[in-house]
């Protein structure tokens, strides 16, 4: 006996015979159970300006691992010795996630993605193609026939590797109805387990969406042998509520990045798709695998690794997202948190800001707070350099708030393959005299030396650090905002800076703003070093994709 949820409609998953990795996934165990597939690393990192180095992926995954993401797609191997190497790395170290990779239709990008992802016991081998008329012919200059043959061969190519295989069809959503049932029935055939439906160019409306996967699930014959899953862009702010379509119309996976982030407007954000399924559960009856408790952690984790900063009103992880300012709403709230509360800020993770710690705590009682605030995974050497900084900062500053662990944690994070280190700084500041800086840095482990002076503060302060370690970049942001209220609060220093296409991120954290934003600009010096190490990608690459 099986359940059937949409009279007229096949049950998009639970009579369907999925392979053993399903099975031994239990996701069959539950009709409504939705696979969240996060792309942050991937499509996300496609966000123009939002690399991320090895270490920022690594522990942006261990979150991801935590938080209960069940497929990590973990990057596009092919695509450069960075993307191999972070997927092989993310690959032998997660615990829960499956992880996946992406692959365009070539024997040469699925081999790339198998070599990267084998370390892992399970993994996920995800290729595509364009199946619209307008890429067909424009990009891959290929005949629909042709489109088919690469299916074919794509997909069986995949299964020698792994049995889970998924197959997307790009640009889905201005393909031809009828050829796209044509294209998923062969791929299904060729033993693809998870169907993605890509509306790439954030195109589709959630009715047009839902017909989609409902013609999906009515007309391919094989149907009931795949998963569906939606994978939506936000050009037009539809992609949370196309993905929410799909999966009413039976999807039974949501492709999402965290804060929403990806190529342009970027992709359907994963707090919002299931904070949505969990705060309206009377109307979407369907369940996931997230702790929910960790997504403002896990949010800023990757706005610390992008810098991108995450929107005040964003929805779910924005600052204002619990805050209430009028008058009538308070008093609404005091007397009854439903009465303009859909969710509980506790809910995600928000936590009142507390009075934490003082200069007597111990490192114990530090570790244990890092747990609490959701550092998972950190190592002792990270603990015992945010414990210094700590310590440092207990001095300095009369209160010390969750939001300044934190940040020392973050600043505390990315710094073990630093080469350049800033030793000492003094700056000279105020009206009259031109701005003025004095530097010792560490440039591969030679100290060296430097004073100049600026068009204010930082220019001197960046003048000092072009000097030591000459180099010639855009610095394309400076951006700085307070960690908590009060004139001794932190700041945290975000600084990007481009060579030659090559995008960067720093970020820093200090009472003193001008060290913050020395040791940011330096962040982001460090990354790029690291970066230019590192070959070109595959000059193929930016004409297929
Ligand atoms: O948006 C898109 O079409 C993609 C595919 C590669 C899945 O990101
Ligand atoms: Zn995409």
């Amino acid at each position: 006996f099986f359940f059937q949820p949409h009279a007229g409609i096949r049950d998009p998953l639970w009579s369907r015979g999925l392979g053993d990795v399903y099975k031994r996934q239990q996701y069959m165990s539950d009709k409504n159970r939705i696979i969240i597939f996060d792309t942050t690393m991937r499509d996300g990192e496609q966000s123009p300006g939002a690399s991320m180095s090895l270490e920022e992926k690594l522990q942006i995954s261990r979150v991801f691992d935590e938080l209960g993401v069940d497929i990590i797609e973990a990057g596009f191997p092919i695509a450069s010795p960075g993307d191999f190497e972070a997927v092989t790395e993310i690959s032998k170290t997660l615990k829960n996630s499956i992880p996946a990779g992406l692959a365009r239709a070539t024997k040469k990008d699925i081999d790339a993605c198998h070599e990267s992802l084998k370390h892992a016991k399970n993994f996920r081998i995800h290729t595509f193609i364009s199946t619209s008329p307008l890429h067909m012919k424009h990009k891959l200059n290929k005949s629909p026939e042709e489109v088919l043959g690469a299916i074919k061969e794509s997909v069986s190519y995949a299964r020698k590797f792994t049995d889970d295989v998924e197959w997307s069809c790009e640009d889905g959503t201005r393909t031809d109805m009828d050829y796209m049932c044509k294209t998923v029935e062969l791929a299904i055939k060729s033993g693809a387990k998870t169907i993605n439906i890509p509306d790439t160019v954030g195109y589709t409306v959630p009715s047009e969406f839902k017909k989609i996967i409902e013609t999906l699930i009515n007309k391919v014959p094989n149907i009931d042998k795949a998963i569906l899953s939606t994978h939506c862009h936000n050009d037009l702010g539809l992609a949370v509520a196309n993905s929410l379509a799909g999966v009413m119309a039976g999807a039974r996976q949501i492709e999402c990045t965290i804060n929403g982030i990806g190529e342009r407007a970027g992709n359907a954000a994963l707090e919002e798709v299931v904070m949505a399924m969990r705060t309206r559960h009377d109307l979407m009856p369907y369940t996931t695998n997230i702790n929910t408790k960790l997504l403002s952690k896990a949010s800023k984790v990757v706005s610390n690794a992008t810098g991108f900063p995450v929107q005040f009103n964003k929805a779910v992880v924005g600052k204002n997202a619990f805050a209430h300012e009028s008058g009538i709403h308070q008093d609404g709230m005091l007397k009854n948190r439903n009465t303009y509360e859909i969710m509980t800020p506790e809910s995600v993770g928000v936590h009142k800001t507390s009075l934490v710690m003082g200069k007597h705590s111990g490192r114990h009682a530090f570790k244990d707070k890092l747990n609490d605030l959701g550092y998972v995974g950190v190592t002792d050497d990270v603990i015992q350099i945010a414990f210094g900084k700590f310590k440092v900062l207990a001095d300095k500053k009369k209160h010390i708030y969750d939001e300044d662990i934190a940040a020392i944690v973050d600043d505390s994070l990315v710094t073990e393959d630093n080469v350049i280190k800033l030793k000492s700084l003094k700056v000279f500041a105020g009206t009259g005299e031109p701005q003025k800086a004095e530097m010792t840095l560490e440039v591969f482990g030679e100290v060296k030396k430097a004073s100049e002076t600026g068009d204010g503060p930082v220019d001197a302060i960046f003048k000092c650090i072009k000097k030591l370690y000459p180099h010639d970049v855009k610095l394309l942001l400076y951006n700085v905002h307070a960690v908590t209220e009060g004139t001794d609060a932190q700041a945290t220093v975000s600084v990007r800076i481009e060579e030659k296409g090559k995008t960067t991120v720093g970020q820093a954290a200090d009472t003193d703003t001008l060290v913050a934003s020395a040791n940011a600009y330096l962040s982001a010096l460090n990354k790029l070093i690291i970066k230019r190490k590192k070959t070109a990608p595959d000059p193929s690459l930016s004409a297929q994709i």
